[in-house]
């Protein structure tokens, strides 16, 4: 092991994945588990917080260890330890930041609060280095953001959703049309069976809006199938999964490419839960694979979906600018992505 290392145990809580990873040098993934709670959540249609609590507070120990165990080191080899402090579940995201300021106590390492979306969006470096200025487009169970980085730690969003964030939307129609928890990767699959036979809304708004919006196609899904419904017709739940998701890409691809011309920039990154989707990535690659002088970046599926490598790389960021964070560090489930 070179002296100069820098290794950074990751711990993710903020919803129904229990994970932990070490990642070295901001870019290398050395170890990533995660325990996923879904089985738990599925018969509820939804993640219930007080369970996800008590599920992270039963695998926290048990990740962190495998963690340990797969990387083959011990804690003085750790450089700190990094943990998603916000946003997310309240209780859920509790139990993280006790283990991390814990383990931080024990073992005399520095301690670091991350963003959840800068860990999304940072998931991307354990692919490619980044090269600035960037777009991340995320879209995830909580989050739909474009976000500008002109450099490492600098984030600015230029537009969010105004209401439901994509995989939100993903979750609620999938719920309509009968599909299990979580419906994203149930309308994903149904969408390539079925044809976008059904016109749906696509939420424009104002002229250069980057910002999106998503409840009024949820609202349109839930009509149609409510009048077909009525007047006896029978509509096959593919074609609406796929009418569905063709609005969806349509908007997400088509703001993403008038942001991208916009801000002139060397890369563009797909972050969060709904990255996996399959339709969204053909047509993002199909977009812009093609463009002189952009390099499209898509994570693979595991590091779309929420794990602890990125939190492990957000945190690297902050670890080489300085940034440390006190025992005083909280939960909290509204904050705000600011620049480091
Ligand atoms: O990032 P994530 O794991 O958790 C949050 O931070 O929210 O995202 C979870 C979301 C869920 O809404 C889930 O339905 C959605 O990502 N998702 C998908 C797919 N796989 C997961 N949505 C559409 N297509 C998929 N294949
Ligand atoms: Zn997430």
């Amino acid at each position: 092991m070179n002296q100069t290392d820098q290794y950074i145990l990751g711990i993710e809580t903020s919803c129904d994945e229990t994970a932990a990873a070490i990642v070295k040098n901001g870019r290398e993934i050395v170890a990533n588990v995660v325990a996923s709670q879904i089985e738990s959540h599925k018969r509820f249609g939804g993640v219930v917080p007080e369970i996800a609590s008590r599920h992270h507070v039963e695998q926290l120990t048990i990740v962190f260890e495998e963690a340990m165990n797969q990387a083959k080191l011990g804690f003085e080899d750790l450089s700190a330890i990094a943990v998603t402090e916000g946003p997310g579940l309240v209780g859920a995201l509790l139990t993280g930041v006790n283990a991390a300021k814990a383990l931080a106590f024990a073992h005399d390492l520095p301690l670091i609060g991350v963003h959840h979306i800068a860990g999304h969006i940072y998931a991307n470096r354990l692919i490619a280095e980044l090269e600035f200025p960037l777009l991340a487009l995320v879209v995830s169970g909580g989050h739909t953001e474009l976000v500008y980085m002109k450099e490492h730690g600098s984030f600015e969003v230029i537009g969010e959703t105004l209401d439901d964030a994509a995989g939100e939307a993903y979750d609620k129609v999938a719920r309509t049309l009968g599909l299990p928890y979580p419906g994203g990767p149930h309308i994903d699959r149904l969408a390539h069976e079925g044809e976008p036979t059904i016109d749906l809304p696509r939420a424009w708004l104002e002229e250069g809006s980057f910002d999106f919006s998503f409840s009024g196609l949820k609202s349109a899904v839930i009509n149609t199938l409510h009048n077909a419904k009525q007047k006896g017709i029978q509509l096959e739940a593919k074609d609406i999964a796929a009418s569905f998701q063709a609005s969806v890409i349509d908007v997400l691809v088509t703001k993403t490419s008038q942001a991208v011309d916009r801000y002139k920039v060397k890369q563009l990154l797909l972050a969060g839960g709904v990255a996996a989707n399959k339709g969204l990535r053909t047509a993002l690659e199909k977009e812009f694979s093609t463009r002189e002088g952009l390099q499209l970046i898509i994570p693979p599926l595991s590091l779309c979906t929420d794990n602890a490598a990125m939190i492990a790389a957000a945190g690297s960021i902050l670890y080489e600018k300085g940034k440390r964070s006190d025992f005083a560090l909280n939960a909290n489930p509204g904050l705000e992505l600011t620049s480091y």
